[in-house]
């Protein structure tokens, strides 16, 4: 099995987006195998919802998220709220379960790596512990390049084994000014990791087209780091 945990500079950059991408990807060309898909910790509503809305129909998959708060603000806080202790030993197992029945489980993150998870844990020190293989998903928007680099430091003194950036062009400007802020050389000399992806705009109307999605994925290197599926060649995608 493979576990891979998708996280990213803040909330709201394309965790969801880059997870959507490789189910996608699985889902086409892993021939009819299994995936553990995994939301860490939710709080509020969104994520388990798109994924069900996606691969509810996939009956060998598994969709799970372990926890979960109505209140969308930081899980101690959420928990705190309304009286729900965070019990990470339950998504440990939960996780452990689902690395037994799939050859590959992928596990969205929340916030950022420097989001807390309890009183005394972030999500770094949780992928660190947890031996976690992670993304970083990087927003091209001014002030990226400084906050993905200030990630990756986190990461490093977590030990989290960070194995690349994805760098998300949320618009058609992010993506015409990828060079002044989110320059991938800059950030491959100051991280020290490769850039596995950069994902183009994609169409509102592209959201709900596995096909599509599968495609997009396969231009970029992030599904090299799917257990054991070649790499496919495809079409460009039509922005
Ligand atoms: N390449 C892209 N093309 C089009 N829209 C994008 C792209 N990247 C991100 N977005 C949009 O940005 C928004 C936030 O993305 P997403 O939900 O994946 O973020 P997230 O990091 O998972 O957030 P959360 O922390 O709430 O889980 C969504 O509306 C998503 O469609
Ligand atoms: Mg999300």
């Amino acid at each position: 099995m493979a576990t891979l945990f998708i996280s990213g500079t803040d909330t709201g950059v394309g965790k969801t987006l880059v997870t959507t991408l490789l189910a996608a990807y699985w889902r086409q060309y892993a021939g009819g195998k299994s995936l553990g898909l995994m939301k860490l910790l939710q709080t509020g509503i969104g994520d388990r919802e798109h994924y069900q809305d996606r691969f509810g129909d996939q009956t060998t998959w598994d969709l799970v998220t372990p926890q979960q708060w109505q209140t969308p603000v930081a899980p101690p806080i959420a928990a705190q709220r309304e009286g729900q202790a965070i019990a990470l030993d339950v998504v440990w197992q939960k996780l452990r379960e689902l690395q037994a029945r799939h050859p590959q489980i992928l596990v969205e993150g929340l916030g950022s790596l420097g989001s807390p998870v309890t009183e005394e844990l972030t999500v770094a020190d949780l992928a660190g512990l947890w031996k976690l293989e992670t993304l970083l998903v990087v927003p091209v928007q001014l002030g990226a390049m400084g906050q993905a680099i200030a990630q990756v430091a986190l990461a490093r003194q977590c030990k989290v084994k960070l194995r690349g950036l994805v760098l998300s062009c949320h618009s058609p400007e992010s993506a015409e000014k990828l060079r002044d802020w989110a320059d991938p050389d800059l950030l491959k000399q100051l991280t020290q990791l490769p850039i596995l992806g950069i994902i183009p705009p994609l169409k509102t109307k592209h959201y709900h087209h596995l096909e599509k999605l599968a495609q997009v994925a396969s231009q970029c290197d992030i599904n090299a780091l799917l257990l054991g599926l070649k790499k496919q060649d495809s079409s460009e995608y039509n922005v």
